[in-house]
């Protein structure tokens, strides 16, 4: 407990240094990075009683879910239009700056555009933050624009009391060489350009669990320009094309496979991951936005027996300035991946292939062969065997482990066990007959039943990370209770500051 773990919730105790010594950005916001974005359920009930915008000059609009807008000025040229706004995903202000920049020009690379200007967007407590954070910020946005080649020409400001940043990009493109989200076709090869992982490992990091090295993996990723790749998927003819941001890999597969009218195929052990992914995932350190995005396209997904449950955690989880994901016709993949990889995109991998599925049907299996093997470069750290049997993370206890509650029966030696009572967990806590939210807000009546402090600590993050409100929060808590008696009343009423303190980090953390 004093490690503040929750076993009851499948974590282990680990060694991992948080890091430490400067700002701790992502500890001043309730949702890192796209993680922030509103659930896409939730935008849809929105944007569907809104009237439609047509004109000639459209050519593609809000109703296909693409990346940016593309408006005809003239026979051979087209605005690609694009905003992107968030909290922070990283802890250094001006790694934060540079990614909401990337991150930006990134949905006019899906496009095949080229960005030619961009206006800045910032939400700043600047009377509580001082600043120096402001400036850091907005000269990182500044020097990635300018490797970009794309002119800053103004912003706007709001003093608000949590950190957004962000921008609206124009770039240019020919009419005819657009590339949409709705062209994918039966034959094509999915590709994609950058590996997964950065929402987990910002959750991770949250909850002071994410390793050093793990952090500086996904800000690496999260700083890569995606304008090579779009570069090579313009030039081999790719069918259609979208970059995986918030909505997870799934999220935005799903969108590609209802515009197109396809079905698909992925294979979880060629995904490319972020060092750590794995581990942190089967640990349950998955956002609240992943839930939502499960929420979003579960309808279609269907996942094979040999798929472990926190693949799908993954594959939904929400990426912050993630690569380019798109198809191409089968027989070019070979010159797509040479393509890729002296333009620098060293973890590009095929990850799937587009279906004629009638039905539009997701299906999420292990290729019989790794297809990726021998062409995705080495990373350092990483871990050879857990990825050739397909992202299995290390199964190592350390020797101080505890049991958080009582009655706990794990032994120190016992691994077997522990994995066996984890998968257990993610199926029990998984969606089924309840929906995410019933299930988050009884996790929460029964840790504070059986008056386990981490599971709470947890979990009430978890909860408000997923738009639970503190009401809903205490009315379960109150639950817990009424069931666990006297001794529960006494642990909720010491515990309840956790959850004012977690849902007023911004206003009190400096
Ligand atoms: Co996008
Ligand atoms: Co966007
Ligand atoms: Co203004």
């Amino acid at each position: 407990m004093e490690k503040d773990v929750c076993l009851c919730a499948g974590e282990r105790l680990s060694d991992d240094v948080p890091a430490g010594g400067q700002a701790r950005l992502t500890k001043l916001v309730k949702n890192a990075g796209c993680a922030s974005k509103i659930p896409p359920a939730d935008l849809q009930r929105v944007l569907s009683r809104l009237p439609a915008i047509t004109d000639p000059r459209l050519l593609v609009g809000s109703a296909t879910a693409d990346d940016a807008g593309v408006f005809q000025t003239s026979a051979d040229l087209c605005l690609v239009q694009t905003v992107d706004v968030f909290t922070p995903s990283v802890d250094d202000p001006y790694t934060f700056g540079r990614i909401a920049a990337y991150n930006s020009l990134s949905d006019v690379y899906a496009m095949g555009g080229r960005p030619i200007t961009a206006l800045s967007i910032i939400g700043y407590p600047i009377h509580t933050l001082g600043d120096d954070w402001m400036y850091q910020m907005i000269k990182g946005g500044m020097d990635a624009l300018q490797e970009a080649e794309v002119i800053l020409v103004g912003g706007h400001s709001i003093n608000d009391e949590e950190i957004k940043f962000g921008f609206a990009v124009t770039g240019v493109i020919d009419p005819k060489a657009v590339i949409t989200n709705s062209g994918a076709q039966p034959g094509d090869v999915l590709i994609l350009t950058k590996p997964i992982g950065t929402g987990v490992i910002a959750f991770a990091a949250q909850m002071g669990r994410a390793g050093e090295e793990a952090q500086r993996a996904a800000a690496a990723s999260m700083t890569a320009l995606n304008r090579a790749a779009s570069e090579v998927m313009v030039k081999m003819g790719a069918h259609a094309c979208t970059d995986v941001t918030g909505f997870g890999l799934l999220g935005h597969l799903y969108q590609m496979v209802r515009e197109s009218r396809v079905g698909a195929e992925i294979w979880w052990n060629s995904i490319p991951l972020l060092e750590g992914t794995a581990d942190y995932a089967s640990n349950g350190m998955v956002s609240g936005a992943a839930e939502r995005n499960r929420e979003y396209a579960a309808e279609i997904v269907e996942a094979a027996d040999d798929v472990p449950e926190y693949a799908l955690d993954i594959l939904y989880d929400p990426q912050t300035s993630g690569g380019l994901l798109f198809s191409v016709p089968g027989e070019t993949l070979d010159e797509v991946l040479a393509e890729l990889s002296a333009a620098g995109c060293a973890e590009a991998a095929v990850i799937g292939r587009i279906s004629d599925d009638s039905r539009g049907r997701i299906l999420v299996t292990n290729h019989p062969t790794q297809v990726n093997q021998g062409r995705r470069k080495k990373r350092p750290n990483a871990a050879p065997v857990a990825e050739r049997q397909g992202h299995e993370p290390q199964q190592t206890v350390p020797a101080e482990q505890e049991p958080c509650c009582e009655g706990g029966t794990l032994h120190e030696t016992d691994v077997s066990a522990e994995s066996a009572f984890q998968r257990f967990m993610s199926t029990a806590l998984g969606p089924g007959a309840l929906d995410v939210i019933q299930k988050e807000l009884t996790t929460i009546a029964l840790s504070v039943a059986i008056q386990c402090e981490p599971c709470l600590k947890l979990h009430l993050k978890k909860a408000l990370s997923m738009g639970i409100t503190t009401e809903e929060i205490q009315e379960a808590a109150w639950m817990g209770v009424a069931f666990g008696g006297c001794k529960a009343m006494m642990f909720w009423n010491e515990q309840s500051r956790l959850l004012e303190t977690i849902s007023s980090e911004a206003a009190s953390n400096k």
